[in-house]
């Protein structure tokens, strides 16, 4: 049985984990996420400072997340780390403690991409989101839909062109005077919304598509955004609920649409879902409703292993570990990094 310890810091989440287990049977022990609050003041992470909030709460966090586990350094296999991508400075504080606490103890360190992270959280919740299947991931730095054969092996159908699903999320509720991060508080909003009020159009979503035209399985955001701008700003201020419902269907209707799309070429009958914006029950539904006619389940994180966290992490790492994959003390932070195991679309 292997046991390892993962350690996340590529944002403004100071984040480690306790995993425990073999193969696609990993049990978490224990998963502390310490969030730096103090971004909320400014509207969005102060890069500079989340690094260095990431220096004063790494040892406790680690420290707490082996307590938690009842357990120690000693029997700990491997440190799993997020190497890329994210904040530069915030990344290098996760990846300095773990290589110091691996050299310390003899032991290996994994480097994970924070993408492929989000890739296996659901696996945390439900043993049966394993490959294939069918993968979105929406967060607040990207938006991905993959075909995954096998775990390791990532096919690529399509990003966003411009805001990702969650940046899109906290700009437009910016516009509706809601707080940072807005993704949650506009989902709310929206609940108090009618939907036939703003009818905006879903992004990318031409009903004669076919699977070879470059946008077909791509995303964009940014003229959703524009017109909900322009939405608001005809509105005076009024029917801010009715413009979030409006906003949230549309987005929703395009991210839904493209992994329909996916799910029905590459046959898949199971689809999971990653990153923050995969805390939204409505995408949530509509992705069930609109699946169902595929027979395809849909695998949905909890909140806390949806939003950044090290027990995804740390789960990555089981795969990347058995397959003898680990760095050595040189190993670096990229802010941006190509997806590991990426196969041709
Ligand atoms: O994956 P994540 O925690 O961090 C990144 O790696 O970016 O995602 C954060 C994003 C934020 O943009 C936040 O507004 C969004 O997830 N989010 C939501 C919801 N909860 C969080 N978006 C829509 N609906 C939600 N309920
Ligand atoms: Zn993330």
């Amino acid at each position: 049985m292997t046991r390892i310890l993962g350690i996340e810091t590529s944002c403004d989440e100071t984040s480690a984990s306790v995993l425990q287990g073999e193969g696609d049977d990993v049990e978490r022990k224990s998963l502390v996420i310490l969030s730096q609050d103090v971004h909320r003041v400014f509207g969005g992470v102060v890069p500079e400072i989340a690094s260095r909030a990431h220096l004063t709460s790494i040892v406790p966090v680690v420290a707490r997340a082996l307590d938690d586990a009842e357990t120690s350094l000693d029997e700990i296999d491997a440190i799993a780390v997020t190497y890329a991508p994210g904040l530069i400075g915030a990344l290098l504080v996760g990846v300095c403690y773990a290589k110091s606490l691996a050299f310390a103890r003899g032991i290996p360190v994994v480097p994970i991409h924070h993408m492929e992270g989000h890739i296996f959280a659901t696996a945390l919740d439900d043993r049966d989101a394993t490959p294939p299947f069918t993968c979105l991931l929406v967060s607040g730095g990207h938006t991905m839909l993959l075909d995954v054969e096998a775990w390791g092996r990532y096919r690529l159908l399509g990003a966003t062109r411009d805001d990702a699903a969650g940046e899109a999320f906290d700009k437009v509720a910016k516009l509706l005077g809601l707080p940072y991060p807005g993704g949650r508080p506009l989902e709310m909003l929206a609940r108090e919304g009618n939907a036939s009020k703003y009818r905006f159009s879903k992004p990318m979503s031409r009903r004669n598509a076919e699977p070879g035209d470059a946008d077909y399985y791509e995303f964009s955001f940014s003229g959703l955004k524009t017109a909900v701008l322009n939405a608001v700003n005809a509105s005076d201020g009024n029917h801010r609920a009715d413009i979030a419902r409006g906003f949230q269907d549309a987005l929703i209707g395009s991210l839904v649409e493209k992994t329909f799309r996916a799910a029905l070429n590459f046959n898949r009958d199971k689809i999971v879902l990653g990153g923050g914006v995969a805390c939204n029950s409505a995408l949530v539904s509509a992705m069930r409703e609109r699946v169902a006619e595929l027979g395809a389940k849909v695998y949905a994180p909890s909140p806390r292993l949806a939003t950044d966290n090290a027990a995804m992490i740390a789960r990555a790492a089981f795969y990347h570990y058995a397959h003898g994959e680990h760095a050595s003390l040189d190993l670096n932070a990229f802010a941006s990094r190509p997806l590991p195991g990426l196969v041709a679309a």
